[in-house]
């Protein structure tokens, strides 16, 4: 099946670029192609195009020109050299019920030696990590010190549509804001993020997100590891492309199907390593990206546990060999390090065997947590598995070209209703284009959603959890339980932060 649509994908493509080499402006160096000025007929003929007369020879020769071919063909990562211990977020909690936030500019000194120029949140590069518990009122207490007009997005939080932060809650420069609700979901690790029309990809890229924690009585009661920094780490993944003077230069190489770039940070460090105990550690990972997927394993191929999806825990520890994570979505898994010794090379590698975060142990340090066995309720109940289809969503296209159900966002159209309160079924088709399609992840704000079934089919175990996100490949249907709690305007989009700004995203009334 994959084969095939990459076979498919390596066909089209040459046959309309006529080969890249000869025609390089149609292509960047991400090894990505520009379909931005393609008009929506060149895209239908495309559909149409017939390559039955092509030898295999041609095909060969094709291949070893794909580089310039696919959606998914992207620019390797650098094994990280470990030379930096990981940056750990400062950790925040209301006090007196408030949490300050500002959105600021400033310097920070990834490469060393060397300012680069970046956004965050109280602080200048990415944000704290905000931990909050079930049950308490919050006031967020935001303030732009930007010098360009920003909003506060809750990705994952269940809050009423008006304190979401989405593109309607512009905040101008000097502004402030106080967003006060009470959290009523469960135990999770969720992010924040801003959500200006037509500047999220650039302010995400720069440095705006942090996370939020959400605690509850079952995970401060379960058998995990939970101490902040020691055990229970955050991690979130953004590949960033560096100017030769060390600068994002964000408008050079934006990628209208998705940004990507050379180089990982974590927390924002540049060749990080990690330093744990000799023993089971808690990461909560988060895909922070503008587009990249990320495939993670352990370089030994041993196993780890999954414990929790976007929005909260799983039912039970689920035995992983790798996880990957789309823009937008989340996961805690945990890592037995108790078996391994300082002298063993243990770390975080990707799909093509990239060190993407090094382990250093430090074997003075145990804990001998056994973890719980049963972590949440979460069920699908048979009234939702029975409830009928009553919101479609067809997303197609790419580049500039990226629709949702054939139209592009317009900030003055609601595309669906739904009541508070009330569950519908979401029916999600990814249909292919004739470049074989690509993944997105479909994200709604407001509300954590069921994934009910993936092409008709039980989600595998790991998907059985709260979801935000979901990762839809081409040619896929996703159905999801969808209950919003609060009411408001909510939207709903692909997680490709250049998709999302080129339109594929609608909006949702919650009445
Ligand atoms: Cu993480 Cu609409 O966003
Ligand atoms: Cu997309």
């Amino acid at each position: 099946m994959k084969s095939k649509l990459l076979v498919t994908t390596l066909l089209v493509s040459s046959v309309f670029i006529g080969g890249c080499s000869a025609s390089n402006s149609e292509s960047d160096e991400n090894g990505t192609m520009d379909h931005s000025n393609m008009t929506e007929e060149d895209m239908s003929n495309m559909e149409s195009m017939d390559h039955s007369n092509m030898t295999e020879e041609d095909m060969k020769e094709m291949d070893m020109e794909n580089g310039h071919a696919s959606h998914t063909n992207l620019v390797a990562l650098n094994d990280s050299t470990g030379e930096n211990e990981l940056a750990l977020p400062p950790l925040v909690e209301p006090e007196n019920g408030v949490v300050n936030i500002t959105a600021q500019q400033g310097t920070t000194e990834i490469f060393e030696g060397v300012q680069t120029n970046t956004f965050g949140y109280n602080g200048s590069f990415l944000g704290p990590v905000i931990r909050m518990t079930e049950g308490e009122t919050v006031t967020f207490r935001t303030k732009n010190e930007l010098t360009e007009p920003t909003t506060f997005h809750w990705h994952g939080v269940d809050i009423p549509g008006e304190a979401d932060g989405g593109p309607h809650q512009l905040l101008e420069p000097g502004g402030t804001e106080d967003v006060k609700f009470t959290v009523s979901q469960g135990a999770s690790t969720l992010w924040f993020h801003p959500h200006p029309e037509g500047a999220t990809a650039e302010q995400v890229y720069k440095g705006l997100a942090g996370f939020i924690y959400i605690e509850d009585n079952r995970s401060k009661n379960l058998d995990l590891p939970k101490e902040y920094g020691i055990n229970d780490f955050p991690l979130v993944f953004q590949d960033r492309e560096f100017t030769q003077e060390k600068q994002f230069d964000y408008q050079a190489v934006r990628n209208d199907d998705g940004t990507i770039g050379n180089t990982l940070l974590i927390n924002g460090t540049l060749n990080p390593k990690l330093t744990i105990g000799k023993e089971k550690v808690r990461l909560r990972l988060l895909n922070g990206a503008n587009a990249r997927n990320y495939t993670l394993k352990l370089n030994t191929g041993d196993k780890f546990q999954q414990i929790a999806t976007d929005g909260g825990f799983l039912n039970q520890p689920i035995e992983m060999s790798e996880i990957t994570l789309a823009p937008g979505e989340r996961a805690e898994i945990i890592v037995d390090f108790s078996k391994y010794n300082s002298e063993n090379e243990i770390a975080l590698v990707n799909e093509d065997d990239i060190r993407l975060l090094p382990f250093s142990i430090d074997k003075q340090k145990s804990n001998s947590i056994e973890i719980s066995e049963s972590l949440n309720d979460y069920v699908v109940t048979d009234e939702e598995r029975n409830l009928p289809v009553t919101k479609k969503l067809e997303l197609f296209g790419m580049g500039k070209m990226v629709y949702i159900n054939g139209q592009q966002f317009d900030m003055n159209r609601i595309d669906f209703t739904q009541k508070q309160g009330e569950t519908e079924i979401w029916e999600i088709y990814n249909k292919p284009d004739m470049m074989g399609g690509m993944i997105h992840p479909f994200h709604i704000h407001g509300t954590q959603f069921k994934v009910v079934s993936i092409d008709g089919k039980e989600p595998p175990a790991n998907l059985q959890g709260w979801k935000d996100t979901i990762s839809i490949e081409s040619g896929q249907t996703v159905k999801l339980a969808v209950k919003f709690n609060h009411k408001g305007i909510y939207m709903f989009h692909c997680h490709v932060l250049e998709h999302e700004e080129n339109g594929m995203m609608g909006q949702v009334e919650v009445i």
